[in-house]
């Protein structure tokens, strides 16, 4: 349990030719909740998430999720702790089938073949892409791709979800769908999006970066109905 949840203290982050994209980010993100990350194009975002399991690590300061710090040797811990799907599931998917795809990380991690089995069943399941199971990943549409995306971080049996945009080219009903889907879970979730409306219907809290700093962070309707706090970070619909 102790183990659920994300702290950031002061984080910078600088990419190599110096570009600061984090500058002092601090924020704790408890167990259960769920926590939309907003802001514009490049406000940070990514950059952020792409530290909640340590693909990249800070300059400076510290994250921490639960009593474990986000270092090199710690990475094989924090990531069955945190699950993360990218923003292009493509990046996600490379197996033969959809089934491999699902089943890769809890092989990696060693475990035997009738518990990667199951595994990989409560994840389709969980998606509700169960019948996908023997098909091609590359061969699907985009909002399966992203169902299966979920379900090859899912079978990981993480606490800690974080996303990248998730309902990025989405249809309308397909984002419906994912909605339904991640409100459902019980997971800690972090989500980098644009889609505010989403934002505000699955995250009772939300953190608005701007410039590499958090600008904001609070309830995420009265975030979003604070105009002058959204025409300072550039937001202003
Ligand atoms: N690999 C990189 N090398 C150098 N600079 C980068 C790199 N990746 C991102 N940046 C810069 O860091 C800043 C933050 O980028 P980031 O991708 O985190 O923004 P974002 O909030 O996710 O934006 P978007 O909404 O467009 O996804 C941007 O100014 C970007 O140009
Ligand atoms: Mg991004």
């Amino acid at each position: 349990m102790s183990h659920h949840y994300i702290q950031f203290t002061d984080v910078h982050y600088s990419y190599p030719g110096g570009y600061e994209a984090l500058s002092g980010v601090s924020f704790r993100i408890t167990h259960g909740e769920k926590v939309a990350l907003l802001g514009l194009n490049g406000a940070g975002k990514s950059t952020l998430l792409l530290h909640t399991n340590g693909l990249l690590l800070p300059s400076k300061g510290e994250v921490n999720v639960g009593d474990v710090p986000v270092r090199k040797k710690t990475l094989p811990l924090v990531r069955q702790t945190v699950g993360m799907v990218f923003q292009n599931a493509d990046d996600q998917l490379f197996m033969p089938t959809v089934a491999d795809d699902v089943a890769f990380g809890p092989r990696n991690m060693g475990l035997p073949s009738d518990e990667v089995d199951r595994r990989v069943r409560r994840a389709l399941e969980a998606v509700g892409a169960s019948e996908l199971a023997a098909r091609p990943s590359f061969g699907l549409s985009g909002g399966q791709k992203r169902a299966v995306a979920i379900a090859t971080v899912l079978s990981m049996e993480p606490d800690i979800l974080v996303m990248d945009e998730p309902t990025a080219n989405l249809d309308c009903a397909a984002r419906r769908r994912l909605i339904e889907l991640l409100s459902g879970f019980g997971h800690t979730m972090l989500v980098a999006t644009h889609d505010l409306d989403m934002a505000l219907e699955l995250c009772p809290r939300a953190i608005l970066l701007s410039r590499g700093r958090v600008a904001a962070d609070g309830p995420t309707g009265a975030l979003l109905a604070d105009h002058q706090l959204l025409r300072s970070a550039g937001m202003e619909l």
